[in-house]
């Protein structure tokens, strides 16, 4: 792989202590093209602008995918990734359901594990630091043909990041005139359109004091899907229920992780679907005691409030609840400080 080494570093200049998410960059970057059918040489250069053609197809047609993954440092500095196998192979099949190419997966994790080994100072310890990492893949031939492009470029951007929302506890609106995905479409694909699309209502969300939408099945707005970068969990009565993946939903690997973490915590859990009534009636009866979201960014964040057409519905304080406990042992194991699930950690150094 071919390594070109910056001269400067931002490092620096930046203040570890209050980061703004996604604002911040590493001094370096992974690059990959692909062409004339197959991938071609990797290499690791200064982070920089770049030139592009207007006619990029990425820009007409938005054939563009990605993921999101962490790096973490532990008490002892070791640098661990957590279950990257996952990203990678959600990434191709991300790819594959956009009509672009997978890539190898030497390519990704050659690449990944380089430039993690060259940027390490920039992941720091603590509670909720760590680098952000960004894979993604683009098709950058020029041509404003509307079909599938020839040429791709595939890249690892990373940024130090906090946890997403702090300590903060958030107000969602579930969803009954937008959709987010539909059956046979890209939903269950990390496809960057998907998100462009959720700006809007999101945007009008927010209007009203909501920071997310729970997103609904886009036939009858009956049943809960995920919301905004993060999967749901209910704790309705003495159960942990989490609607079943699907072609719209996306398939979380925090919360394939908080289901066998909350298994192997005695927690009952449930993959069915969600109604909206459902819940509605079950915090009528005081029976939905928690919702929380899960995801690479937030880890576990807890909903304090939930909209349903014209109420809000505020969830009780508890002593206990189950998201800082599954928080807690998740965490620990994301920074090497419990030694379960050791098959889930990825050591880089
Ligand atoms: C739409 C969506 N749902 C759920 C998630 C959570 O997935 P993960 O736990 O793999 O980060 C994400 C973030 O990647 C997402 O973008």
């Amino acid at each position: 792989m071919e390594i070109v080494q910056s001269k400067t570093t931002k490092i620096d200049n930046v203040d570890f202590d209050n980061l703004e998410f996604g604002k911040v960059f590493t001094d370096h970057i992974f690059v990959c093209k692909f062409s004339n059918n197959s991938w071609g040489e990797s290499k690791i250069i200064p982070y920089e602008d770049f030139l592009i053609s207007p006619s990029a197809r990425v820009f007409h047609y938005g054939q563009a995918i990605f993921e999101g993954m962490k790096c973490y440092r532990s008490d002892s500095d070791k640098l661990l990734l957590f279950r990257p196998k996952e990203n990678f192979l959600r990434f191709n099949k991300s790819s594959k359901r956009m009509a672009i190419p997978e890539i190898h997966e030497k390519i990704f994790f050659n690449g990944l594990t380089e430039l993690l080994r060259i940027e390490q100072k920039w992941v720091k310890k603590g509670d909720g630091n760590a680098l952000y990492i960004r894979p993604f893949v683009f098709a950058s031939e020029p041509s404003i043909n509307a079909s599938e492009a020839n040429e791709y470029t595939f890249m690892i951007i990373c940024c130090p990041s906090k946890s997403y929302y702090g300590d903060k506890q958030i107000k969602v609106k579930i969803e009954e005139k937008y959709s987010r995905a539909a059956k046979g479409g890209v939903g269950y694909a990390k496809a960057s359109g998907n998100y462009a699309a959720q700006f809007y209502p999101t945007l009008l969300a927010k209007n009203e004091g909501y920071q997310q939408i729970i997103w609904t099945d886009s036939n009858n707005h009956q049943s809960i899907e995920e919301a905004g970068t993060m999967n749901l969990f209910f704790r309705i009565g003495d159960k942990l229920v989490t609607s079943p993946t699907s072609d719209s939903i996306l398939d979380g690997i925090t919360r394939k992780s908080i289901i066998e973490l909350a298994l192997s915590s005695g927690i009952d859990v449930e993959e069915r679907i969600v109604r909206v009534n459902e819940l509605i009636n079950s915090y009528k009866r005081g029976n939905l005691k928690e919702i929380f979201g899960s995801g690479t960014a937030v880890v576990v964040l807890p909903i304090k409030t939930f909209g349903y057409k014209n109420d809000d519905f505020n969830l009780p304080e508890l002593d206990n609840p189950w998201s800082l406990l599954l928080k807690k042992r998740l965490t620990e194991i994301q920074y090497d400080i419990s030694s379960e699930f050791e098959d889930w950690k990825f050591k880089i150094n």
